[in-house]
């Protein structure tokens, strides 16, 4: 695959439409359409309506992208999307109208996994990372401890055996009202606030590198529910405690893994990894300890088009597949 190519990305594995666009190494455009204001009055994603607003956006957002990145849309070499993980409902949308675009542009079409787009999401800023490394991904579905010891050899040590990070967060925040999506609402509750404050647990695995936050979140409602009407807790001290003990496991568990392996390069991905307190504690980790540490910027940690393009492109090179072997089959697959 010559490498200036240019990849149309579709994802829509969960509530975000989005479409990027690059050539090379460089991102000409990566548009993302949000059903926050959409999602928020239920206090989460409803599958149902998530594919239904995916349908109404997609086109729209397609065109849109082509214009504004000024190129003409025969240019288009290769079109990519997430095939899953994610709602069935959702993907499928993305899914089919990129494989749509294909077949109409007459050009291959390439699945991406989804966690393997977050995985592959800091090439974007940082071309230069390669394996081995060891990644933490953090998503509202998935907790994984990755180690890629090559490109498409990937090694999970580990994984959540009850509830994902994102969701912590997400659960604990409906239980509260705090707000939706509930990581970010959290992040900003917990401004100023004492992470201290309230003494959280910070749940163990038989597996070592394996991750539990169920637990965390009952431990935290059933605080709530003793708490009397002369006890005085701000909000801000409770939130900062919550995110202090997600992010503390996540980073024990990571440490463990990091030392266990010995790699000296680190990264991560998945919306959790926008989270700025989990961010600190990483680089503050990864300064002390010499390691390299490859993170997506916030907005290319949570879902977006611009992994998935990088991710395929990655992939076509390091499978040193040619897309015009795959242009036939991909289409009538
Ligand atoms: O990767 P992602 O955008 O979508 C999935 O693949 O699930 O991750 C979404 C998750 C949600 O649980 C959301 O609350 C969390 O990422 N999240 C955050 C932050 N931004 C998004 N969690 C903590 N702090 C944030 N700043
Ligand atoms: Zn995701």
């Amino acid at each position: 695959m010559q490498s200036e190519k240019i990849i149309i990305g579709f994802e829509t594995s969960c509530d975000e439409t989005a479409i990027a666009l690059m050539k090379g190494d460089k991102l000409l455009i990566n548009k993302i359409s949000s059903q926050v204001e959409i999602h928020e009055k239920f206090g989460g994603v409803v599958p149902e309506v998530a594919s239904r607003a995916h349908a109404e956006m997609i086109r729209n957002l397609f065109h849109s992208s082509i214009n504004e990145c000024g190129i003409d849309i025969g240019e288009i070499d290769i079109v990519a999307s997430t095939d899953g993980p994610g709602l069935a409902g959702s993907l499928v949308v993305g899914y089919n109208f990129a494989k749509s675009v294909a077949w109409a542009l007459e050009k291959p079409f390439y699945a991406v996994d989804h966690m393997v787009g977050h995985l592959s999401a800091p090439l974007i800023e940082h071309p230069n990372m390669e394996p081995p490394f060891l990644s933490l991904l953090v998503s509202g579905g998935h907790t994984q401890i990755v180690l890629v010891e090559d490109w498409g050899k990937y090694n999970l040590l580990g994984s959540t055996i009850d509830d994902a990070a994102g969701e912590a967060f997400d659960k604990l925040s409906r239980f509260c009202g705090f707000g939706f999506p509930g990581g970010p609402a959290i992040q900003k509750i917990s401004e100023g606030g004492d992470p201290k404050k309230v003494d959280l647990p910070r749940p163990k695995t038989s597996n070592k590198f394996d991750y539990s936050f169920s637990g965390l979140k009952t431990a935290a409602v059933y605080f709530l529910q003793k708490l009397s009407e002369e006890d005085q807790l701000l909000k801000k001290d409770f939130a900062a405690s919550y995110q202090e003990a997600i992010v503390d496991s996540l980073m024990e568990i990571f440490v463990k893994a990091i030392k266990e392996t010995g790699v000296n390069n680190i990264s991560g991905g998945g919306g959790v990894m926008a989270n700025s307190r989990l961010r600190e504690k990483i680089v503050l980790f990864s300064e002390n300890n010499n390691k390299n540490l490859y993170l997506p910027s916030p907005k290319l940690s949570t879902d977006n088009a611009a992994m998935i393009c990088v991710a395929a492109k990655n992939e076509l090179i390091t499978n040193k597949i040619n897309i015009d072997d795959i242009r036939l089959s991909s289409i009538i697959s």
